[in-house]
Parts: structure tokens; sequence; C-alpha cells
């Protein structure tokens, strides 16, 4: 028994049910999804629920391919998708203003040409709600659909623009969320609807939502739900883990559909119609391998995404991708055996998101100065470590899709099961690997950073650091180019974490053409956005509060702590274009490039006291900002209430 369901269980009024009436279509093709697309990601899963389910097998069966190119299906998309980005980027381009830069023309010019067209890429970090919060700002800043985003100081229009979207850990759960909901708007999730329970964060998963969707949930219902979808996926013969309890939880605020939409696969959304058509961005999540009975995940641990096509690795370890839609089948050698039938559902949305934000280890680890009373560290350290053990704080993908592939450096060639965790956990918390692998060519990366790397919970690049080392280490690297990133201490002294900065901006410096990172940390522009990555619940009013911070956070106050701001993050875009070109760099952008990149400065002596920013503009009246690990909230005392009863 694992300790969730245990925890359920204890929590729930009813007994668990045993009987799940599952119908199994074994006839769903891809062709039947397609059909019924209904422009947005699907209920799709075979099972009707959250259980895998056997499919027929596509007249050519899945097979897994090796890393060596991008899959014919990103390939396909990115004619649709750059093209798509022609006019979105022209427009912006001119609202940003570039003084000498004829926008039109200069895009117009190379439109044709998928190396020389600007080729952005997104990235939003971990850091739990708090990275949720503060990356919703920024995308609702860069989204031309928000209210007044294309208004002067605005950027809106630059999300229309992007190619790549990452999202990693609470990052994910924003990414996810959005496509999970037809691509729809933060504004919208924000503001939720009447039966929703979406983005309703008052109440903390532990406790589960006022409402579900249609129907009214009490918390034991809502418990007995998610441990009878847990428990029809164990019967369907899957190992489940912690993860799926806590995917299942997730989806109630992130998946606006009865029960959190328990059949919502992550491989629909390349059904959805605005997908196909190149009306969104392509979405990417990131996960990292832990390697079974161990705790620490190394920076050379193997790094996965997840796209709506393909799951897998390009590192030079598992260097290998399979067919997200047919995860859960049982490949082995990189075929799937005749005798073995194809599997769908098992990619399932919540269970995605849960896979890259399985971070009950670093929980674990991070206990001491998570500043909960002494009696609760115990009795956490206690489960979290009975967990630990059983190997059970990880996302069980089993059977592991690369089993006896790439035998001579596949590090799992040889296990059925493969198992991931927090794309964080490996320090590289904002989700950068899939935009600076070469096959891709992005240009350009917004970091956005919402990571808990100081005492009071801001960024001090520790995850771009990270992502520097490890380009650095020649076994792991496989060709991916990242510029230079001075130390933390850099960082503070120098402000570079207090507002935007550019990494990489001279081209000639970098030994590949990567792409130049813009670095958006979290600051303190209206609230103290710095609230803790485990803290489990926000009313409205702080939510609200922290994506407006955030809002800020991407505009500079709207233009205010520098009304040149828009135009930089335009030279940012344009720049690797126009050295592709050989275009002269418009005087306004040597101007911008002054101010915002680094220039190789370092002072790395340790700063003196802990990093405590001051509000860059004037405090948000509301009642309370920072708050502690949730003491005072109802979730926290269930939380402890089932932890009593475990211990
Ligand atoms: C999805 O969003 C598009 C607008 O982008 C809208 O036209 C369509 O009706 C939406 N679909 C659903 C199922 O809500
Ligand atoms: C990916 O491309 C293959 C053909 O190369 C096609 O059979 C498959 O349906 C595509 N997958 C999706 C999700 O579009
Ligand atoms: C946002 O950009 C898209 C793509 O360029 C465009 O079709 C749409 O009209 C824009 N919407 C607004 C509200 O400006
Ligand atoms: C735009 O579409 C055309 C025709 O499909 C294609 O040749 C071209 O490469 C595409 N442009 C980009 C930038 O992908
Ligand atoms: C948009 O701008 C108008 C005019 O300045 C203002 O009245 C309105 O409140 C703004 N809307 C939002 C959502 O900020
Ligand atoms: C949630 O889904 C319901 C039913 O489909 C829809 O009416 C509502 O607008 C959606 N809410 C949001 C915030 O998308
Ligand atoms: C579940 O995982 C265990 C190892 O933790 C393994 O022994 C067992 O075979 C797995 N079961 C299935 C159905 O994959
Ligand atoms: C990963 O790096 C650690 C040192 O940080 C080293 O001990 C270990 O051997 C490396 N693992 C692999 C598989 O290269
Ligand atoms: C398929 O055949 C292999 C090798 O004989 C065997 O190990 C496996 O259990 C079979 N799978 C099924 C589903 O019978
Ligand atoms: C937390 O503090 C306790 C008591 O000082 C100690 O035993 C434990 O090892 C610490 N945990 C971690 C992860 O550092
Ligand atoms: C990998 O190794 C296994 C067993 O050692 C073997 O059966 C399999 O064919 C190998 N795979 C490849 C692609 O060589
Ligand atoms: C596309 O642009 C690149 C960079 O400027 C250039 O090297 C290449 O020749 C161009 N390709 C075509 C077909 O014009």
């Amino acid at each position: 028994m694992r300790f969730l369901a245990l925890f359920f269980v204890a929590l729930s009024a009813t007994p668990l049910s045993t009987a799940h009436n599952i119908v199994l279509p074994r006839d769903a093709s891809a062709e039947t999804y397609a059909a019924i697309a209904l422009a947005r990601a699907l209920p799709n899963s075979p099972s009707g629920g959250y259980a895998p389910a056997p499919v027929n097998c596509p007249s050519t069966r899945p097979t897994i391919r090796s890393a060596s190119s991008l899959s014919q299906n990103e390939t396909a998309w990115l004619e649709v998708r750059r093209n798509k980005t022609v006019a979105p980027m022209i427009s912006w381009l001119n609202r940003m203003n570039i003084s000498g830069f004829d926008a039109t023309s200069y895009i117009n010019g190379i439109s044709n040409n998928a190396t020389a067209l600007p080729n952005i890429g997104i990235a939003i970090s971990g850091g739990g709600y708090r990275a949720l919060m503060n990356g919703a700002g920024f995308l609702a800043a860069a989204d031309n659909r928000t209210s007044n985003s294309t208004n002067k100081g605005q950027i809106g229009g630059l999300l229309q623009a992007t190619t790549y979207l990452a999202g990693l850990s609470g990052g994910g759960w924003l990414v996810g969320s959005l496509y999970s909901n037809n691509f729809t708007t933060v504004e919208a999730l924000r503001d939720g609807s009447s039966t929703s329970s979406i983005w309703q964060f008052q109440n903390s998963i532990f406790e589960g939502p006022d409402k579900g969707g249609i129907q009214i949930l009490s918390t034991a219902e809502y418990f007995d739900t998610i441990n009878n979808e847990v428990d029809a996926k164990n019967n369907a013969g899957f190992n489940t883990t912690i993860t799926d309890y806590w995917g299942r939880a997730l989806s109630y605020q992130l998946i606006n559909d009865t029960n959190g939409g328990p059949a919502y696969t992550f491989s629909s959304i390349a059904l959805a119609d605005n997908f196909i058509n190149g009306e969104t961005p392509f979405p990417v999540l990131v996960a990292d391998e832990r390697s079974p009975n161990t705790v620490i995940v190394a920076l050379n641990s193997t790094v996965y995404e997840f796209n709506p096509f393909e799951m897998g690795s390009w590192d030079p370890t598992t260097y290998a991708f399979a067919p997200t839609r047919y995860l859960g089948s049982n490949f082995s050698a990189g075929v799937l055996p005749d005798n073995e039938t194809c599997i769908a559902g098992f990619d399932q949305a919540g269970f995605v998101m849960g896979t890259s934000s399985t971070l009950f280890n670093q929980f674990l680890l991070q206990i001491n100065s998570t500043g909960l009373p002494s009696f609760l560290t115990t009795i956490f350290t206690n489960i979290l470590t009975d967990i630990g053990e059983a190997n059970d704080d990880i996302a069980d993908y089993d059977p592991n899709p690369f089993y006896q592939f790439n035998n001579a450096t596949n590090r799992n060639a040889n296990t059925k099961q493969l198992t991931l965790v927090d794309g964080g956990e490996d320090g590289q918390n904002v989700p950068l690997y899939p935009l600076i692998q070469p096959y891709r060519g992005v240009d350009v990366i917004f970091a956005i950073d919402s990571s808990a790397d100081t005492t009071f919970f801001w960024p001090n690049g520790t995850s771009l650091v990270a992502t520097y080392e490890r380009s650095l280490n020649a076994t792991i690297e496989n060709g991916t180019a990242f510029p230079s990133i001075p130390d933390q201490n850099t960082f503070i002294n120098l402000g570079l974490n207090s507002r935007p900065t550019m990494f990489g901006c001279d081209p000639t410096n970098m030994t590949a053409l990567g792409p130049i990172v813009v670095y958006i940390p979290n600051a303190p522009y209206i609230t103290q956005s710095n609230v803790s990555t485990f803290d489990p619940a926000y009313n409205t009013t702080q939510r609200n509060a922290i994506i407006e911070n955030g809002y800020d956070v991407a505009t500079m106050g709207n233009g205010t702590i520098d009304a040149d701001w828009p135009t930089c993050m335009a030279c940012a875009v344009i720049s690797r274009s126009l050295y592709k070109t050989n275009t002269t760099v418009p005087a306004a952008c040597t101007t911008c490039f002054s101010k915002y990149c680094w220039n190789g400065d370092l002072n790395s002596t340790t700063p003196s006291g802990n990093y405590s920013p001051n509000y860059l503009l004037t405090e948000l009246n509301i009642r309370s900002g920072a708050s502690s690990f949730g003491i005072s909230g109802s979730g926290l005392t269930l939380a402890l209430l089932a932890a009593l009863i475990l211990a």
C-alpha cells in the first residue's frame, strides 16, 4: 500500500469502491480522434478515464527512434507555425518601435528562410505555485489577447510570434493548463467561471475543490474519486506511485473539466485545431531521470522532454524518442514486438504535469529550510523517508520505452522501469534544455526564473549556472551551445537578478552559435512574489497580485522603470538574425545591449547579509504578501491530520 493511498483512504469517509465500469474501446485510431477533434486537448484516453488501455495499433506499428534529428511531425509542424509567426512578428516589432529599423521590410525579406527568421523560445521555470503565477504574469504580458497588452509600453504579441514554449514543474503546470484548456488566456484561467475549479488555489490540493466541474465534491468524495482513478490504472496492470495521486489532485486546478479531466492526454494537444494550424507555440515539459535507489539527481543525469508528438531525451545516454501517444506500450529494442498490443492513455495530461513536478524528495532534502515547526519536520521526514525508501516518490514509466535501446550508452537499457522526477532537481530549474538543442535552432530564449535560490526564495542565477556547467561537460552536452554565465555572487553583486539581463549578446564570443538568453528574474514590483515553493494555498487576492507582479516583471512595470525595455526585448529577438544576415545593428539596439547585456564583469565576493530586494514600484495594498508554509491554511491542517494518522 502506498502512502498517498493511505492518506486518501484515511481522509475518505466512504470505503474504497472496487467496481470500475470502464468501457475499453479497442478501436480508437488516430484518425477517429482527429475526426472528433474539438480544437482543444481531448479526453481521448481509450479507457474513458485515467487508466491506460489497449488500442489497435496503427498500420505502421509505433517505434522508438534515435535522437539524431527532429521528428518528422515536428519538422512538418514547424513549416506551418514558423510561417504563422511572420505577421505577428512584424506587428510586434513595429510596436516595439526600434528607431531606424524597418521591421516590415526586414522580416518580409527573410520570411521564407527559416534560418534567418527569428526563432523565439520562452522557458517558464519551476517553483510551485510561485512559478505558475509569476510565469502567468509573463505570458499574460506577452499575449496580445490580454486586455491592454498591445498599448504603449506593453509587449503583447510576443507569444504569438513565439515558436517554442517550455515549462518545468510549476511552470509546467502553467503550460499544461493553457494547452489542456484550448490554449485559452491567462486572464480567462485567472477569472475562471462559476462552475469551474480552474486556478482556484485557495483550496489546496489536500482539501479539494469546492466545485468539481458540474458537481459539488466533498473532500471525502474528492479523495475517493482520485483513489478510484489511480486504482483503475493499477488494475489495468500499470505501476502507480505518489506521482499519480499528485497529478490527479493538481488536475482539478489545472484542467477545466469534471474531476480534473481524467481522460485528457498530453498527446491530444497535437490533435487540437489551433495546434495543427500553427496558431500556438510548441509546448514542451521537462523531467529528469533519477536512478533507482538514489536521491540526488546530478547535473549529468539524463534529461527528458515531453512534447505532443514525442517523449525522450537528446542526451548522448538515452538519445532516443518514443511516440507520446503510445507510452505504456511494451517496447523492446526499439520496436513493439508482434505479440504486444499498443497502449494509449498512459500519457495522461495531469500525470505528465505531475511527472515534471515530482519534487517530494526535494521537499525532504530542503525540509530544514521550510520554516516548519520541528515536530512537523520530524513527521514529514519520517513519512517521506519511507516513501523514498520504497522508491515511491518518483514517476514510474513502466514499461520503459527505451528498454534494450541504445544499449551501449542508455543507462536504463536493462531495466523495465524508467523513473522520472521533477525537471528542476538537477539544478536546471529553467527548462532551457529543449530550447538549446541545435536541431531546433532557437535564436532567443526568454528565461522566466521564479526559482527560490536564496534564503528569501528569490532567484540568483543558479539555474543558468547549472545549464552553463552542463554545456561544458563533454560527456553530456552533446552539441548544445550556451553562453557564458557568471557565478551566483556576481548575479547578486551586479544586480543581474534584480532586473532583466541578457547573456550571449556577442555571437563572436561563442564557439557554436547558440541562442541569446534574456534572463527575466522574479522581483518585487508591487508585492512579495517570493512565496515558498511548498506553500499549498493562495487566496484570490494574493494570486492576482502575484500574477500582476509577474506582468510588471515582464514589462519592467509597464515601462516605468525603463521606457526602452520593450524596444530592448525586440533587439534581443532580432539580434541573431541580424548577425546571420550580416545586417548592421540599429543604434537603438546597440544602446540596449550596452544597458542589458552582461559585459563579462565578475564580482564573486560573498554578499553581506541575505538578499532582500526593495520594491521596484509601490507596494500593492493587500493584507499579507509573503506567506509562510501555509500553517494557517486548512490544507496543511488536513495534511497534518493525515500525517498524524499515519505516523
Ligand atoms: C478553442 O478556442 C478557439 C479560439 O482560439 C475557439 O474558436 C474554439 O471554439 C475553442 N474550442 C473549444 C472547444 O472551446
Ligand atoms: C506523426 O507523423 C506520422 C507520419 O510520419 C503520422 O502517422 C502520425 O499520425 C503523426 N502523429 C501525429 C500526432 O500527428
Ligand atoms: C493577436 O495576434 C493574432 C496573430 O497575429 C491576430 O490574428 C489577432 O488579431 C491579434 N489579436 C489581438 C486582440 O490583437
Ligand atoms: C513557409 O511555408 C513554405 C511552404 O510550405 C515553406 O517552404 C517555408 O519553409 C516556410 N517558412 C518557414 C520560415 O518555415
Ligand atoms: C485597460 O485600459 C483602460 C484605459 O486605460 C482601463 O480603463 C482598463 O481598466 C484597463 N483594463 C485592464 C484590465 O487593465
Ligand atoms: C470551463 O468549462 C466550462 C464548460 O465547458 C465553460 O463554460 C467555461 O467557460 C470554462 N471556464 C474557463 C475559465 O475556461
Ligand atoms: C512494478 O515495479 C516493481 C519494482 O518496483 C516491479 O518489480 C514490478 O514488476 C512492476 N510491476 C509492473 C506491473 O510493471
Ligand atoms: C556524474 O557526475 C558525478 C560527479 O558529479 C560523477 O561521480 C558520476 O560518475 C557521473 N556519472 C556519469 C554516469 O557520468
Ligand atoms: C511476447 O513475447 C515475449 C518473448 O517471447 C515475452 O517475453 C512476452 O511476455 C510476450 N508478451 C505478451 C504480452 O505475451
Ligand atoms: C534536518 O535537521 C535534522 C535535525 O537537526 C537532521 O537530523 C536532518 O538530517 C536534517 N535534514 C536534512 C535534509 O538536512
Ligand atoms: C540490447 O541488448 C539486449 C540484451 O542484451 C539485446 O537483446 C538487444 O538486441 C540489444 N539491442 C540492440 C538494439 O542491440
Ligand atoms: C537563409 O539565411 C541564411 C542566413 O542568412 C543564409 O545563409 C542562407 O543562404 C539563406 N538561405 C536562402 C535559401 O536564402
